[in-house]
């Protein structure tokens, strides 16, 4: 950490030179040469504590390079850019050095007394410096009472005969190893470690036993009365045999943590020439008190029976990143101890109620990244300290239950429905599905101690409208982004979803296609703190969108053209980059408002900005002024008086005309409602004349039942009490057995008025046009008005015209048409009557009646 510190700093301050010390100079305490192209040390003052030297051309050190710096606790040396050589008793100026570090600096000299006088260095660095085995042969490391890390790694070392003088480094707790060319360590090679208690023995890459055969019997156990914490011998192409024989040859030896990873050990898919682990190749493990076994990076394909049965005392077992494809039975019987089993990335299709057979006291389950697509129903029922099972990125499409523990990771996955039984759970973690109808949130949020749903990237876009309303008292975060909630909110349903949360404290909805908010959506999250919205399509917000008491909320990427800034006044923290302001008046509450508010603003200005008008695009709104806008303003709410009382007349009018327009047959009826309520006795108090009847009905009698129910039944008086004609008709009042023609003409004689009601039956009659003329004559002869015309019927004018007393009386006078509105009836009578109950000498100037339903020709 020291050294990452150091860099970080290094690279602080050659960034910074105005801070003090620049590249190649020194502050006092920290003298920073990095890539200064020296040759020798510098010189530098004895008040120095790091002094960092790699990469430049340092050769040789030698005892006198080095000042007297007492206070010097590292220094960096490695990455000479040409070989070194060190010296004998080469840093005996730097008494309390802690930490040396040569590593990357080819040493083609070494004296065996080099670090001799470090009394206090801590850890030596000699990673790939080019060095042999001398260096442990030959005693270099005597007297290094502090020494506690030791790393050798990528050397030339083919062999640990380890001088005896390791047996009085009492500090040393770490030997690394790694990537160096030792194929056999034995029993008298470690000899002066015995005794000790090493936390990390690094034997890694180095084709330990796998390249000579070994015979165990001369070469026993090399780790004999040592206790390692720490056992790494990954990557030497172990296979099953190597490590029972080895397994076998530390038989006692304390080894806490095993790491056993990159090995050769299983068939692999679709082999079988290599054989997978079996009942006997950890069985020498048994007295090693073995708490963590790394198998990972291998190509074990099936777990055969009882493989681990003599670790009692296992707790962490990681054979991740194998190619197991089976589990067979009792695979697990022994792991009595075990916690945390990682199986992730392998090749699970299934799993079996058998499968954990064995691991009573599981707590981690890793499943993730097999291909698992069914899961027997039992499989984890028994499992009773399972507290966490990740089953992500598998294959599952359908789950038929849940278990009950209280972490489950089931993302990646493509389920698209979810069982509905009862199950309980904190942390539900269901990113990545398919899920699509909201029905399956609202049965999430009645699981039982729920405090965590996640829910990303599903697509959720649908919403059913029998469902049960659901409410959690315990959910506190819920993750929703990258759905498609606007397609489920658009059709007006599920906006509830919300209403039962009171604990919720953080809701993502980011990427949902949201166009709008309801109002109140959001009300009853009384304990929501952050809100996500990033990346919509809102255009709009209003004070009352946002939960009551939100502090942060993110709404950029959204298309907020003109944000009211009270929206926004009473959170902590907002982020509104990348929206689409309109810089125009209208935003200058907001841009003030940003300019002076105590709520952080996330985010460069630069991505608050304008998107119109074109000339202002891109600026930043900090930069934008609002000077002018206020005299605008007023002139604008004038104009928009203006426009509301302009507005509210135009909508008046359009409304009466539109109710008289589609109304008009009821207003006809109210008025006459009214009327007949004022001037009752007026329509009584009518004068009667010498004719019998008021008029005479002529029509043809295929018309009779409509005539029947259309006029007679509203203007005779012996159809109701109410009408007041005396009507004529033939049918009723024609004198049976006398001459038609008399009867007619009687008929007009004792009628005031003749309606002749002309439809294409009443052309076709002869006693109707024989009536018609008759009545026509008379009219002639003693006065206008007498015969009223009702045209009935779409009959052109060509069709009347066809017929001569027809012709004559619309070539001189107006006639009526029966109206084809059914509404306009009413109104259409009321007129009829009042030609009928028009005196002879009024109707003679009275011909100026204009409406819809009379057609003039001139
Ligand atoms: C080191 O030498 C190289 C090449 O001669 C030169 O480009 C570089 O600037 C030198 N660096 C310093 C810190 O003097
Ligand atoms: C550093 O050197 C000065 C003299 O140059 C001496 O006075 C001082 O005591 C030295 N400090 C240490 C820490 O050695
Ligand atoms: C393992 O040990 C057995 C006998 O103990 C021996 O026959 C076999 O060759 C050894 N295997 C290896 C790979 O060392
Ligand atoms: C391991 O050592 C114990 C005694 O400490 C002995 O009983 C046992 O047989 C040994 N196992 C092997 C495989 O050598
Ligand atoms: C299991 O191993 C994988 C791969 O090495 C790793 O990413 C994961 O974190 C491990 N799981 C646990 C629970 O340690
Ligand atoms: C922001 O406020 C300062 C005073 O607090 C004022 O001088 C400046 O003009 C304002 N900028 C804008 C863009 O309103
Ligand atoms: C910002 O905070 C200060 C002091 O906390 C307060 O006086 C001022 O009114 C606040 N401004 C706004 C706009 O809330």
């Amino acid at each position: 950490m020291g050294d990452h510190l150091d860099l970080l700093l290094g690279v602080l301050l050659v960034a910074s030179p105005v801070l003090g010390i620049s590249s190649c100079s020194s502050d006092g305490r920290m003298a920073l040469y990095r890539f200064c192209n020296l040759t020798q040390i510098p010189r530098v003052l004895n008040t120095t504590e790091s002094l960092l030297l790699s990469f430049n051309y340092i050769k040789t050190v030698t005892a006198t390079s080095f000042p007297f710096l007492e206070r010097l606790q590292l220094l960096e040396l490695g990455t000479q850019f040409s070989s070194l050589t060190i010296d004998k008793e080469a840093f005996r100026n730097l008494p309390n050095l802690r930490i040396l570090d040569l590593g990357k600096s080819q040493i083609d000299f070494l004296h065996p007394d080099a670090f001799q006088g470090l009394p206090h260095l801590f850890e030596l660095r000699l990673f790939s410096c080019g060095l042999s085995d001398a260096v442990l042969k030959d005693g270099y490391f005597r007297n290094l009472g502090s020494l506690s890390r030791l790393d050798l790694s990528t050397n030339q070392i083919r062999s640990l005969s380890l001088h005896p003088s390791f047996r009085e480094l009492n500090s040393l707790k770490s030997i690394d190893f790694f990537l160096n060319q030792i194929p056999i360590v034995c029993e008298h090679e470690l000899k002066p470690l015995r005794g000790k208690t090493l936390s990390f023995l690094r034997l890694a890459a180095n084709n330990l036993y796998s390249r000579v055969s070994v015979d165990w019997g001369r070469c026993m156990n090399p780790f004999r009365d040592v206790i390692l914490e720490t056992l790494d011998v990954s990557g030497n192409g172990w296979t099953v045999d190597i490590t029972r024989n080895f397994s076998n040859a530390i038989n006692g030896s304390q080894i806490f943590s095993l790491v056993l990873g990159y090995h050769n050990m299983g068939s692999g898919f679709g082999f079988h020439n290599i054989k997978d682990p079996d009942q006997s190749t950890f069985a020498g493990l048994a007295g090693s008190s073995v708490a963590q076994l790394d198998l990972s990076h291998g190509f074990i394909f099936s777990l055969n029976f009882r493989l681990f049965e003599t670790l009692a005392e296992l707790k962490v077992l990681n054979v991740a990143h194998n190619k197991i494809n089976k589990i067979a039975h009792e695979a697990f019987y022994g792991l009595d101890s075990l916690q945390v089993l990682n199986m992730s990335h392998n090749l699970l299709g299934e799993l079996y109620n058998f499968n954990f057979y064995g691991l009573a006291n599981v707590a981690h389950i890793d499943l993730q990244r097999n291909h698992i697509g069914i899961i027997q129903e039992e499989t984890f029922r028994f499992l009773e300290k399972l507290n966490t099972l990740d089953l992500r990125d598998n294959a599952l499409k359908t789950i038929y239950f849940i278990p009950s523990i209280p972490n489950i990771f089931l993302g990646g996955n493509k389920l698209a429905t979810l069982p509905t039984i009862r199950f309980t759970a904190n942390f539900i973690h269901l990113s990545e599905n398919r899920l699509e109808s909201l029905d399956n949130l609202y049965f999430l949020l009645q699981v039982p101690h729920l405090q965590i749903l996640i829910l990303n990237q599903n697509r959720f876009s649908s919403c059913n409208q029998g469902r049960v309303h659901s409410e959690s008292l315990s959910l506190e975060k819920l993750f929703l982004g990258e759905n498609m909630l606007q397609l489920a909110w658009e059709t007006g349903s599920c906006w509830d979803v919300f209403k039962g949360l009171p604990r919720l404290q953080v809701l993502y909805l980011n990427n949902n296609y949201l166009t709008f908010l309801l109002p109140g959506v959001f009300s009853d999250l009384t304990a929501l703190r952050g809100l996500s919205l990033n990346s919509n399509r809102l255009t709009v917000l209003s004070p009352g969108n946002l939960p009551p008491n939100l502090e942060i909320l993110d709404v950029s990427r959204n298309q907020l053209l003109s944000p009211d800034p009270d929206v926004f006044a009473s959170l902590h923290f907002v982020d509104i980059t990348h929206n689409k302001f309109i810089c125009e008046c209208e935003l200058s509450a907001f841009i003030r408002w940003l300019n002076q508010t105590n709520v952080t603003i996330f985010g460069s200005h630069a991505d608050i900005y304008c998107m119109y008008p074109n000339s202002l695009s891109g600026t930043s709104l900090y930069s934008v002024s609002t000077d002018g806008c206020d005299e605008e303003e007023i002139l604008r709410s004038l104009k928009f008086s203006l426009f509301i009382l302009f507005t509210v007349t135009l909508v008046l009018f359009l409304l009466t005309v539109l109710t008289v327009v589609k109304f008009r047959g009821f207003c006809f009826l109210c008025y006459k409602m009214v009327q007949r309520l004022l001037f009752e006795d007026r329509t009584l108090g009518r004068d009667s004349d010498t004719y019998t009847y008021d008029a005479y009905l002529c029509f043809s009698s295929k018309d009779f039942e409509w005539v029947h129910n259309a006029l007679l039944r509203h203007l005779d008086a012996q159809y109701s009490d109410q009408n007041r004609f005396h009507l004529c008709f033939e049918e009723r009042d024609f004198m049976p057995g006398e001459n038609h023609i008399a009867n007619i003409h009687n008929a007009v004689r004792s009628s005031r008025k003749v309606v002749c009601l002309v439809s294409r039956h009443f052309l076709r009659d002869g006693w109707c046009l024989e009536a018609f003329s008759y009545a026509q004559s008379r009219a002639l002869a003693y006065l206008n008005g007498a015969l009223v015309m009702v045209v009935v019927g779409s009959l052109s004018q060509y069709q009347l015209m066809k017929h001569e007393a027809i012709r004559a009386f619309v070539q001189k006078r107006q006639y009526l048409r029966w109206p084809q509105d059914l509404q306009d009836v009413g109104w259409f009578l009321d007129k009829l009557s009042q030609h009928i109950l028009r005196k002879e000498k009024e109707t003679k100037k009275d011909d100026s009646i204009q409406l819809q339903t009379i057609a003039t020709i001139s």
